[in-house]
């Protein structure tokens, strides 16, 4: 079975109440039955707003991040249960901002992951090696050994509930993308180190890729055949960009 492709807009802290509503509004206006998944990450004091004005939409949200306990004195956090009172879909666990600026570790990148699983929300689990790691050639151990801090925890089978978004950090938000065959390769090896603990997992994981996708350079990146769709930052937030991307990738 062909797995079905994701778009999703990670918007970061970006927008206002106002700003957020005509980027809603014009993507709703343009997508009403996509063939592939489309989904919008705002900040949390938006998900009310956005969960509104979804509400009938084909469009799924998403949350940009959860915290890993379930209730009490821990200020600042947002618990799995309070995304559960929006129709949040999906949580990015584990982006490199939120691994580089705010320290999270693959511990608690994986216990993130295991409380979402245990939940309906899907978890898309975000890996990617630095540029420096890229030039000493350790790109795939950084991304298998970013996978098995999560595999160990959850176990293969958990990864069919699993999508993974794999961003080089030197390409987010840099304006320099993973060129498609570069993307291509890294997806391939992560599919097939997946294969090694569950071949028949390894063929339903959806591997999509992040780093600077744009409208004009979307299309190409669709046609590889490990590549399951797009988690787009700066894109995403300019409706006719992300429609563009949403359109090549159906
Ligand atoms: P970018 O961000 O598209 O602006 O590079 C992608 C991401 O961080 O998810």
């Amino acid at each position: 079975m062909a797995r079905q492709k994701i778009v999703a807009g990670n918007w970061k802290m970006n927008g206002s109440s106002e700003s957020i509503d005509q980027l809603v509004v014009g993507l709703n206006a343009a997508i009403d039955n996509a063939p592939v998944e489309v989904v919008v990450a705002p900040s949390f004091p938006y998900l009310a707003q956005v969960d509104n004005l979804l509400e009938k939409s084909p469009i799924k949200m998403a949350a940009q991040n959860v915290s890993e306990q379930g209730s009490g004195a821990f200020t600042g956090e947002v618990s799995i249960s309070m995304l559960q009172d929006f129709a949040v879909d999906y949580v990015l666990v584990g982006h490199s901002e939120r691994r580089s600026v705010y320290g999270e570790t693959d511990q608690v990148i994986a216990e993130k992951t295991k409380a979402l699983l245990a939940s309906e929300i899907t978890p898309v689990l975000c890996i990617g090696e630095s540029l420096e790691q890229r030039e000493k050639n350790i790109t795939l151990d950084v991304c298998f050994s970013q996978i098995d801090a999560v595999l160990n925890l959850v176990g293969v089978n958990a990864f069919e509930q699993v999508v993974i978004a794999y961003e080089p950090v030197w390409a987010i938000g840099t304006g320099l993308s993973a060129s498609a065959e570069q993307a291509q390769e890294v997806h391939k090896a992560i599919r097939e180190h997946i294969a090694k603990s569950d071949e028949v997992v390894s063929e339903k994981v959806r591997i999509i890729y992040g780093g600077s996708v744009k409208a004009s350079s979307s299309s190409e990146l669709f046609t590889m055949p490990d590549i399951d769709g797009a988690l787009v930052g700066g894109a995403s937030l300019k409706v006719e960009e992300f429609i563009g991307i949403v359109k090549s990738a159906g």
